[in-house]
């Protein structure tokens, strides 16, 4: 008896031991392997943030351009009063909330006769107009929602877009939905929209300076049974470059003006400045797909991203090594949530995701979401908005996401394109550029990580005035 108490008691203490020996040495067995199973998930994560990228190289590369990241990160704060209610409500808002006797920000964003339109949508004598500077790059400020002007002197129409960098004539083209047109809608509960003009093209080489290379993929005026006929609806279009075929190659979301098509179109040309030669749409892997970009991986393996089910989740799946196709294989994310708008970006080894919910044209929270592989699994990390106030983070700053450039020369430094849209003028939507930084812990422990926030923070910091830290010679 007293030996199997003795065998019992410092036994019992670290695991449950009731009946004899066998037992009690599979618990130990047991809770070995899951000690040097999180052991290993510990090492081998802490090792891949080391590898790739040079952990010790990237710190001392932060500690000397601290300055630059100071400046990007400061965290700045808005004070909006909103004005008290009048007497009359436009008919939008009314729509929006028919019963509502107080306005939120929300409701004054998308109110065309609100007191606070210049705030949001400010006029035409604050444009930003790089050739004033004369190219001045110590200058070379974006302000966020402020008309943009190209080199022309016009507003740059280039929504719902994305940029490409060209590593054969070292230029980025930023390529996106030209809506130089009136806003209508097609029918009483259509949704505000601008026929299709085709896909504009912009190219530079500083990333604020734009010369308007034209519409690089026309939309069609008379043809109705052609996929991009004027009255449907082209969006989101994505261009990336080819380097087996040498072509580049867009996809974009067509469909009809009541979004039932809801398909992929695919066009290709052997320049980037286009034309761009249509091939036609599909729903990818037979699903609908609304909402989609594109996202090229280091090893040349090209992504398509898109909103599926009705909106309610994403699907990620390879492209064909021409990138003119899907291949059948496909994963589903955030399976229930309702995310819309990817933006994808990856930094030392790690894939992120900025998306939005789905509200339309009005602007709602977006969500930062990681992952350790492009087909998943995807884990959600919160609101990566920071600054501004409350408001301003819980509507992405007023916008919808729809692209994250890496800034060369600034690991863990990407700046966040979004669409301010204007339902009430589409073509007069603005964009909304900020510095998106990816360091220190994230806010959610992710799941699958047994609750250890392994993965960094996303932050996108509002300014109403910034530039890129000057002396980047990689930029040029
Ligand atoms: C939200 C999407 O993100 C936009 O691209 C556009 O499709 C609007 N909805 C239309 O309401």
């Amino acid at each position: 008896m007293r030996m199997r108490n003795k065998c019992r008691k410092p036994t019992s203490v670290a695991f449950p031991c009731n009946a004899g020996g066998s037992r009690c040495s599979l618990s130990v067995l047991v809770w070995s392997l899951v000690g040097l199973l999180l052991f290993l998930h510990l090492y081998s994560s802490l090792m891949a943030r080391n590898n790739g990228g040079g952990k010790v190289a990237h710190v001392q590369f932060r500690a000397i351009h601290h300055q630059l990241f100071r400046e990007l990160e400061e965290v700045e704060e808005e004070n909006i009063q909103i004005p008290p209610p009048r007497g009359k409500r436009s008919p939008r808002a009314t729509k929006r909330r028919p019963n509502k006797k107080t306005t939120t920000l929300i409701d004054e964003f998308l109110d065309e006769n609100s007191q606070l339109r210049h705030v949001f949508f400010p006029g035409m004598k604050t444009a930003v107009d790089p050739m004033k500077d004369n190219g001045n790059a110590s200058s070379s400020y974006y302000y966020p929602g402020r008309i943009w002007l190209d080199t022309e002197g016009n507003p740059i129409q280039a929504h719902g877009g994305g940029i490409l960098y060209d590593e054969r004539s070292n230029t980025y083209y930023w390529y996106g939905e030209y809506k130089e047109g009136p806003t209508y809608h097609a029918h009483k509960k259509g949704a505000a929209r601008v026929d299709i003009i085709g896909v504009g093209c912009y190219s530079s080489k500083d990333l604020w300076t734009w010369k308007n290379e034209g519409i690089v993929l026309q939309g069609e005026e008379t043809d109705e049974t052609h996929d991009l006929f004027k009255a449907n609806v082209l969006e989101r279009p994505k261009v990336i470059y080819n380097g087996r075929t040498g072509k580049y190659v867009m996809w974009m979301h067509v469909d009809d003006a009541n979004y039932t098509k809801a398909s992929v179109g695919i066009a290709v040309s052997d320049y980037p400045t286009g034309p761009f030669d249509y091939l036609g749409s599909k729903r990818p892997h037979g699903y609908d797909s609304r909402d989609m970009t594109l996202f090229k991986d280091d090893d040349s393996v090209a992504y398509l991203v898109y909103s599926s089910e009705d909106n309610s989740e994403l699907h990620i799946g390879p492209l064909a090594a021409d990138y003119l196709d899907v291949t059948p294989v496909v994963r589903r994310i955030l399976i229930g949530q309702h995310r819309e708008a990817p933006a994808l970006f990856k930094h030392e080894g790690t894939y992120y995701m900025i998306t939005s919910g789905c509200t339309g044209w009005a602007p709602n929270e977006a969500l930062a979401h990681a992952a350790e592989s492009m087909m998943g699994p995807w884990e959600t990390m919160g609101n990566p908005c920071v600054g501004g106030n409350k408001l301003f983070r819980l509507a992405t700053f007023f916008s919808q996401s729809t692209f994250v450039i890496p800034i060369r020369g600034l690991p863990g430094s990407f700046i966040f394109m979004a669409d301010r849209w204007n339902p009430a003028d589409l073509r007069d939507s603005r964009y909304v550029w900020l510095p998106l930084i990816v360091g220190g812990p994230a806010d959610q422990p992710l799941d699958y990580n047994f609750g250890f926030p392994l993965w960094s923070r996303v932050s996108i910091y509002w300014h109403r005035k910034w530039r890129l830290p000057t002396g980047l010679s990689e930029l040029k």
